[in-house]
């Protein structure tokens, strides 16, 4: 390979940070969490941060008093801020990406690396698949998703796969962040079909009803949405 083939196929990354204040004080460097993402500039999807992002890992921040120790799986996570907002706040985290995309992959480990956290495995897990890396999860309490349902076509697939994780994992809920990108888009038929229920979380619950969040303007008017998926616990209802 030329070093001008070799320079063309080198990823062109970014480092983005995002700054969390803690309200609480503190002195030093202790007076806010930085995360830095590495980004890569490329049209493929998940090699950036999605504006639903910043709002998943907001939630987590807010609810950062209960995260230790708290098994998590973020699925679909490219450069997975969530998951690593969720290990930075004491979460046991495992990311993963679809398992076709070995450079999702990469992203979610580098940005392990970035963040000093070099022990969060990463897997390939392929939504609607069982795989053994499925088959071999370790318990799980919450299921991450930030922009997970961007395709219409994927979204049965990704409840099919939250819903295997749940089976094993009663208690276990899928928090997810979704951005409205059409009106006649909409996964009720879907969590009937697959016995889930959604519960929606508006984003003031949480703080996150801005158009800037982190120090990121990428929230700005995108119409974003939280909710939580748990399995339907009342037959009859
Ligand atoms: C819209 S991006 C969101 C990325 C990231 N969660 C965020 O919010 O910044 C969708 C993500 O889903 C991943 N993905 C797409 N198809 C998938 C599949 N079939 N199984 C698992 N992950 C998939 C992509 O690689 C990408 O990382």
């Amino acid at each position: 390979m030329s070093e001008e083939e070799g320079r063309r196929m080198e990823p062109r990354i970014v480092y983005r940070e995002y700054v969390y204040p803690r309200e609480d004080g503190g002195a030093g460097p202790s007076r806010e969490l930085r995360l830095r993402i590495p980004e890569v500039l490329d049209s493929e999807y998940g090699m950036y941060v999605w504006p639903c992002a910043p709002v998943l890992a907001q939630y987590i921040w807010y609810h950062r008093a209960s995260m230790t120790g708290k098994r998590l799986l973020e699925v679909g996570a490219g450069v997975s801020l969530p998951g690593i907002m969720a290990a930075k706040c004491g979460a046991n985290v495992i990311l993963s990406d679809s398992a076709a995309l070995p450079q999702c992959l990469e992203n979610c480990s580098r940005s392990c690396a970035q963040n000093n956290l070099t022990t969060v495995p990463v897997l390939g897990l392929t939504w609607g698949e069982v795989s053994p890396d499925l088959l071999t999860l370790p318990p799980i309490d919450i299921i991450l998703g930030s922009d997970v349902f961007y395709e219409p076509k994927d979204f049965e697939d990704v409840l099919v796969s939250a819903r295997f994780i749940m089976e094993r994992n009663p208690n276990a809920e899928f928090w997810t962040t979704y951005q409205v990108r059409s009106a006649n888009w909409s996964i009720d038929a879907l969590l009937h079909k697959w016995d889930l229920r959604c519960v929606n979380v508006p984003l003031r619950e949480f703080d996150a009803d801005r158009e800037c969040l982190a120090g990121s303007a990428l929230p700005g008017r995108h119409s974003i949405q939280m909710m939580i998926i748990t399995m339907k616990r009342d037959p009859l209802c």
